[in-house]
């Protein structure tokens, strides 16, 4: 059987989106990447564009007078409609974007709230040599405080503004080799978990 498909629930369905907007963004690259190494092991992706998911700084007074925005509520049906979600995130000052941040906060607003129970890989890519690492250990913390399983292995690359071919395909052998065995191992995982049939190997 191909990695994260089942023949009684079909492929797994996941969740991936770059968190940033930047023309040119190096995260985006990797996403892509990601997102083709997903559907190449069987599963079917959702790949949000991080503009979905726009929303005001939060505040109290803002949440009491026009209640939890659209981009919210966007980015709770989408990981709700998945079996797993990948972020794939800059580092900012050796922690995650605000933004996202920001994101995450408005979402465990929702009632009930989304992100318990579900299940995320974390990635990363920074022109800088720490690769953005830093930045999801930031980021594990409000997932896991609100009961998301992030899979232990992360993956960062460092270089990344000169990593990538023309094509978006990694230069480094061994550094493609990685991230397939860290997505492939993760999807596998999800799969036993969330019920669709055994994760074959090999
Ligand atoms: C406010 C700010 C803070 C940054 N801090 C870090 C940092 O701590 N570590 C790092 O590796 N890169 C840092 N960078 C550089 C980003 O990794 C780089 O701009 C990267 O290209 C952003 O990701 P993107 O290309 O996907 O938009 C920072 C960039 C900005 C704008």
């Amino acid at each position: 059987m191909i990695p994260g498909r089942c023949a009684i629930l079909g492929p797994m369905r996941v969740l991936a989106f770059a968190a940033s907007t930047r023309a040119g963004s190096v995260n985006l690259t990797l996403a892509k990447l990601v997102v083709r190494v997903a559907e190449r092991s069987g599963s079917s992706v959702d790949f949000a564009d991080y503009a979905d998911f726009a929303v005001p700084v939060y505040g109290g007074d803002v949440e009491a007078a026009d209640g939890i925005p659209p981009g919210a509520y966007a980015f709770a049906d989408r990981v709700r409609a998945a079996d797993a979600f990948m972020i794939v995130s800059p580092e900012y000052n050796a922690s995650m974007p605000g933004h996202l941040k920001n994101l995450i906060d408005w979402v465990s607003r929702i009632k009930p709230q989304p992100l318990w129970g579900t299940h995320a890989l974390l990635a990363s890519a920074s022109p800088r040599l720490t690769g953005g690492n830093r930045g999801l250990w930031a980021l594990r913390v409000p997932l896991e405080h609100l009961g998301t399983r992030v899979f232990p292995e992360m993956f960062s690359l460092s270089a990344a503004d000169e990593a990538f071919t023309e094509s978006g395909e990694l230069i480094s052998a061994k550094y493609d080799k990685r991230l397939t065995s860290s997505v492939t191992d993760f999807l596998d995982l999800v799969a036993a978990v969330r019920g669709h049939g055994r994760p074959s190997v090999g």
